[in-house]
């Protein structure tokens, strides 16, 4: 069986962008605890890094916001009858990195614009549990098109 995407091209690059943002911000963050200690001692912050991770982290933020704002216009898959259990597992799955996408870069933003140490571990500590659903997240995506061969893929990379 092959499955047919719901996926509008506005939402593909969304999906994409987003991921590229992520991945880009978990790259760069090596010093931003020093960072916001310079910072947070009115000590100049040096370097690039902090600079990139704000404002990638920042941009992120306004990404997830035009793509939930999609999604909730546009829906996602095609279906013809009501959704199967595998599919409402999925949906769960996905509001709940929607819910972990948009977390993140606030807790980041609350910690760096809003002058506090008290929310930076929480930022990190969700952080890593973004990174454990999106490794999970990609391994299913994996599986499905490779194990079970049902072309879901192509739903986010509508090569044909
Ligand atoms: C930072 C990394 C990623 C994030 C945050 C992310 C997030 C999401 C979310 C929230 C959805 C649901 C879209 C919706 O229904 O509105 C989705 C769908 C999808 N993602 Fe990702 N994704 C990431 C990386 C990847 C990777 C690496 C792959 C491929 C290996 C992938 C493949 C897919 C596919 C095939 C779908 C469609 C699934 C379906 O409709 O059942 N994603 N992704
Ligand atoms: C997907 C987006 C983001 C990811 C993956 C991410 C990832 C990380 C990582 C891995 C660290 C630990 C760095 C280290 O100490 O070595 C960190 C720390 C930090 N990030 Fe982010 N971040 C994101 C968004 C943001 C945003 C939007 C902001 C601010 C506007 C931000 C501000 C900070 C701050 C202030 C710290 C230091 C926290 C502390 O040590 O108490 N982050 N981030």
């Amino acid at each position: 069986m092959t499955l047919r995407s719901g996926y509008s091209g506005l939402q593909i690059g969304l999906h994409w962008a987003a991921a590229v943002l992520i991945a880009a911000n978990y790259v760069i963050s090596d010093g931003m605890g020093e960072a916001l200690d310079a910072r947070l001692s009115g000590q100049p912050v040096l370097g690039l890094t902090p600079v990139w991770h704000v404002w990638a982290g920042t941009a992120l933020l306004a990404v997830v916001a035009v793509r939930l704002i999609v999604r909730l216009m546009s829906g996602n898959r095609e279906t013809t009858g009501p959704k199967t259990l595998a599919e409402r597992a999925a949906d769960v799955g996905h509001w709940v990195l929607y819910g972990l996408m948009l977390a993140v870069p606030a807790l980041g933003a609350i910690t760096w614009f809003g002058m506090t140490d008290s929310t930076g571990d929480l930022h990190v500590l969700v952080m890593n549990a973004m990174m454990l659903v999106i490794l999970g997240h990609a391994a299913m995506a994996i599986f499905h098109h490779f194990v079970l061969k049902d072309g879901l893929l192509r739903r986010m990379i509508p090569l044909n």
